[in-house]
């Protein structure tokens, strides 16, 4: 058999495999039809922030499931002290977080709060808090605490229950 011949045989061995994976990646008599859900999915209707009164979050995790361990959240505050500090009257680059739990968003007087957060008509109980600190950007997008958050909904339920008992 000449060179030739082995070519073009490797040639149309290339080709079968190639419309073998065209087949295999979709466009077969099943997926040509894309179900309900994955259209609703590639179309997201941007509804802005949360109501102020809506807890949901991301994770979906139910806040009333999870224990929170104040001792644990102690040491996580860690993350917040850069701006942070629990003790009254005290402001750093954050407003002092004495007695947040309960308290209505901007009401630390003294403290100089964006707009958006002043007026979000937020109260700060354990379940808005647990929506706030998973993502502060999603619920108060022009907030000025640049802090991305805490994807860990059992860490969240701790820092809170040291939030509302600091030793
Ligand atoms: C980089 C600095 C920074 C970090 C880190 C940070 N914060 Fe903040 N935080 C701020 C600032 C600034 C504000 C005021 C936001 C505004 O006015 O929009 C704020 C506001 C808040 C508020 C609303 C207070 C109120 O009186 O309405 C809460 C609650 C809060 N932070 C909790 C936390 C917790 C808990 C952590 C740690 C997980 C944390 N923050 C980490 C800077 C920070």
């Amino acid at each position: 058999m000449g060179k030739n011949m082995v070519r073009m045989k490797t040639v149309a061995a290339v080709m079968a495999l190639s419309i073998l994976a065209a087949g295999c990646s979709g466009g077969g008599p099943e997926s040509s039809e894309p179900a309900a859900d994955t259209v609703k999915a590639e179309a997201p209707v941007d509804t802005g922030p949360p109501a102020a009164d809506d807890v949901a979050t991301l994770d979906g995790v139910a806040y009333a499931s999870l224990t929170g361990d104040a001792a644990s959240g102690k040491s996580s505050f860690a993350q917040c002290r850069t701006c942070h500090v629990i003790d009254p009257g005290m402001n750093r680059l954050g407003p002092s977080l004495a007695n947040i739990v309960g308290r209505e968003a901007g009401g630390v007087a003294g403290f100089n709060y964006s707009p958006a957060t002043a007026d979000s008509g937020i109260i700060w109980t354990e379940e808005k808090l647990n929506q706030f600190l998973e993502k502060p950007a999603r619920v108060i997008p022009k907030t000025k605490m640049f802090y991305a958050g805490m994807p860990d909904a059992q860490a969240r339920a701790n820092l809170i229950a040291y939030l509302k008992n600091p030793s």
